[in-house]
């Protein structure tokens, strides 16, 4: 993978907004107001994927009492299939243990399927459905993995 992966702080804020626009390419925009919300709040952690000086991707997690929830992952186009997205879902469920967590959940789109096809390689299992999830009315599955 030869990519290193850190922790991040607040201070990342813009930093992730602008990797998470990439990413999702218009889709739902989190602006960087949005991300310094999420990290000022408890039990949150923002990893990032880093390739010399280049961020290329990050996860940011949230964890309370056991269960741990995956907000969001995101890696550059120009970076994909190279495990980057794998070893920050590694990262973060590591984070998130030793916050004391037993058992992660997430959501994502019923039409994504890279990222659904990593899921399925990494262990998750469907755990729910819902409905018109999205904004754009698209419905989206519950994944879940113990720790
Ligand atoms: C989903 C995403 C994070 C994957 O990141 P990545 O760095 O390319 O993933 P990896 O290289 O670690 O892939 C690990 C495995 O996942 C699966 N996978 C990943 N992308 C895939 C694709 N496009 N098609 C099929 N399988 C895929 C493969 O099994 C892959 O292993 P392999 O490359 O050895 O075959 C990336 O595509 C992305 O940022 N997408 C846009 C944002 C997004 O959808 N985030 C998730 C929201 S829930």
């Amino acid at each position: 993978m030869s990519a290193q992966i850190v922790a991040a702080g607040p201070e990342s804020a813009g930093l992730l907004a602008a990797l998470h626009a990439k990413a999702f390419d218009g889709g739902e925009i989190w602006d960087a107001d949005a991300f310094e919300t999420l990290l000022a709040g408890p039990g949150v952690d923002a990893i990032i994927a880093v390739r010399g000086e280049a961020p290329l991707g990050f996860i940011l997690m949230r964890t309370i009492a056991d269960e741990a929830e995956m907000l969001t992952l995101a890696v550059l186009p120009s970076a994909r299939r190279s495990g980057i997205g794998r070893a920050l879902v590694e990262a973060g469920l590591q984070a998130s243990q030793e916050r004391g967590a037993a058992r992660a959940f997430l959501e994502v789109a019923v039409n994504n399927q890279a990222a659904i096809a990593l899921y399925r390689a990494s262990g998750w299992g469907k755990a729910g459905h819902r409905a018109r999830y999205y904004r754009d009315g698209s419905d989206a599955l519950v994944l879940s993995r113990l720790l």
